[in-house]
């Protein structure tokens, strides 16, 4: 499975924390930490990635996670969650099939967000077709 990561000046540290604490990431930007980097135009561009290869995953991060959230889900096909504990990234990957997980970059524990993240990447959809039904109705 191939991982994208992205980030605005919010997320940035964090996505350069991860990428060193977890392999084969690819890095879709920002590529410096400035204002003028907004969470809108990093989601739009993995949300369009999503889109294109239904076999890749995305982690974004921006201060809060909800601005990235919000635009990445925008496109169909994605379902991107806001994941701060492991309930929410367990059931984000089991009920929702979720592509994109959306962290936050501040007040947020780095160490925590990497077993976060290992941990929603390891999770498989149930396939359950009541969750499958659900998720059509998102995509209508
Ligand atoms: C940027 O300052 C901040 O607004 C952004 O990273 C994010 O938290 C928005 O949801």
């Amino acid at each position: 499975m191939q991982i994208i990561i992205g980030a605005d000046h919010g997320g940035y540290k964090l996505k350069e924390y991860l990428k060193k604490q977890i392999s084969g990431l690819e890095d879709i930007g920002a590529y410096s930490e400035q204002k003028q980097d907004d969470y809108s135009d990093i989601a739009k561009k993995a949300a369009k990635i999503i889109q294109k290869n239904k076999n890749k995953r995305a982690i974004l991060i921006c201060g809060t996670g909800t601005g990235m959230c919000i635009e990445a889900n925008r496109f169909k096909g994605v379902r991107a969650v806001l994941v701060y504990d492991q309930y929410s990234a367990v059931m984000s990957r089991k009920d929702n099939d979720a592509n994109i997980i959306c962290l936050r970059g501040r007040k947020f524990d780095r160490t925590k967000a990497k077993k976060l993240v290992k941990l929603w990447l390891k999770q498989e959809f149930s396939g359950k077709a009541r969750h499958k039904r659900r998720i059509r109705k998102l995509d209508r």
